[in-house]
């Protein structure tokens, strides 16, 4: 898909603005506090029904306004064929909470709308890819494997739901273990299935990966693995570890294994890649994870992904930003970012006018922009 259009009302200084993008390359330039990011959050709130940056919506909603609400309208062209354009709408209200629209229909889920939209963003905390907590990785895996296994989230859920149980009854003082042997059935059944799903996207998504640095020229002299911890022995069923650690389990309060502590590793000949690269190659091998997802995305549904890329130029230099935007718009995708330097778009705007659009952010508007007539 692509969004052909949104409009913003009362996202964080968006008082009220609308934009038309262009299906391809869109650069995003402003000064700091511009509102820079908060059009990328605004774009990503539209897409996912949530905001990147927090789950407190009051934080998001522009500190004027009254009404305490925001609203997100845009329009998506969902298949290259249907020319058609589809709309979409979040509002989010202190008061009323979440509103969800497509085509004019209110819909429950936000799955609905995050699998219509696929949608990734690259921020300067993408770096906890490489360095943060698991649930980060395990959360960049479950991206590639939703969009291409339907009952994926309703699996996740269902076995996270049970999860919780399991671990409230771990933490109770007389534990009923005839109770515990039931969750632990569910808890195998659906853990299965998860990792199952999982597996199957990695080896996919790896192979793909490879193919991705290639193309980036980034495995020419190291050799950069990827490798997957599915959360437990995987010699053993779930089953079997759940029975065998059941008083370890006990001891400790919670559950020790299962595809809630799965992680994705990467070495770079054998080495942790955050001591080993630059800060320039660590970024370019995050994108590098990214558009992994974007071919994979592409090569399975046929799918168009939306790449939200906050401050592009942030440690990478003007050859590899070309790099990683030649790579992106081969694979079909739209891709928004935004920039510090007005100078760095301006290749892209001579050689590709009729794909590439710029805009201006100032203090929370937003114009198209040229180079030679300066403000359209
Ligand atoms: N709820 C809110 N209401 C009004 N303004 C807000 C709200 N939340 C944040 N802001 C302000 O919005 C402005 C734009 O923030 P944003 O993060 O979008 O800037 P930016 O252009 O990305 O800047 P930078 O280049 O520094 O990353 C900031 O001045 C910020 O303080
Ligand atoms: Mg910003």
């Amino acid at each position: 898909m692509s969004l052909s259009s949104i409009s913003i009302k009362s996202v964080r200084n968006l008082h009220d603005l609308s934009v038309s993008f262009s299906k391809s390359l869109n650069f995003i330039w402003g000064e700091n506090a511009s509102g820079k990011t908060s059009l990328l959050e605004s774009i990503y709130l539209l897409s996912t029904g949530r905001s990147f940056r927090t789950r407190h919506i009051d934080n998001i909603i522009n500190s004027d306004a009254k009404s305490r609400e925001l609203i997100v309208f845009g329009k998506v062209n969902t298949s290259k064929q249907n020319e058609e354009a589809t709309p979409i709408g979040v509002r989010k209200s202190t008061l009323q909470g979440s509103e969800i629209k497509i085509s004019g229909q209110s819909i429950k889920s936000a799955a609905i709308l995050a699998k219509l939209t696929p949608v990734l963003m690259v921020e300067p905390q993408s770096f906890d890819l490489l360095t943060g907590p698991p649930k980060v990785r395990r959360q960049f895996i479950d991206w590639g494997v939703f969009h291409v296994e339907h009952e994926f989230s309703f699996l996740w859920n269902d076995y996270i739901n049970c999860l919780k149980q399991r671990n409230s009854l771990l933490r109770t003082a007389k534990i009923d273990l005839l109770q515990l042997k039931v969750w632990d059935k569910r808890i195998s059944l659906l853990g299965e299935q998860i990792t199952q799903h999982r597996i199957e996207f990695m080896d996919r998504f790896r192979v793909t990966f490879e193919t991705v640095l290639a193309g980036l020229g980034l495995n020419e002299q190291s050799e950069i693995g990827l490798k997957y911890f599915q959360g437990w022995d995987k010699s053993k069923s779930l089953a079997e570890m759940l029975d065998q650690n059941r008083s370890k389990d006990i001891e400790k309060k919670y559950t020790q294994y299962g595809p809630h502590r799965a992680d994705l590793k990467l070495r770079i000949s054998g080495k942790n890649v955050s001591e080993f690269l630059s800060r320039g190659q660590q970024k370019l091998l995050i994108i590098a994870l990214y558009i992994a997802h974007v071919k994979c995305l592409k090569e399975l549904n046929d799918s168009q992904t939306l790449v939200l890329i906050d401050d592009i130029a942030a440690e990478l230099d003007s050859k590899n930003i070309d790099i990683i935007l030649s790579n992106l718009l081969e694979l079909d995708a739209q891709v928004m970012c935004t920039v510090l330097d007005r100078e760095i778009p301006r290749d892209y705007l001579d050689k590709h006018r009729s794909d590439c659009k710029m805009f201006h952010v100032e203090h929370g508007r937003i114009h198209e922009y040229d180079y030679q007539e300066k403000q359209i």
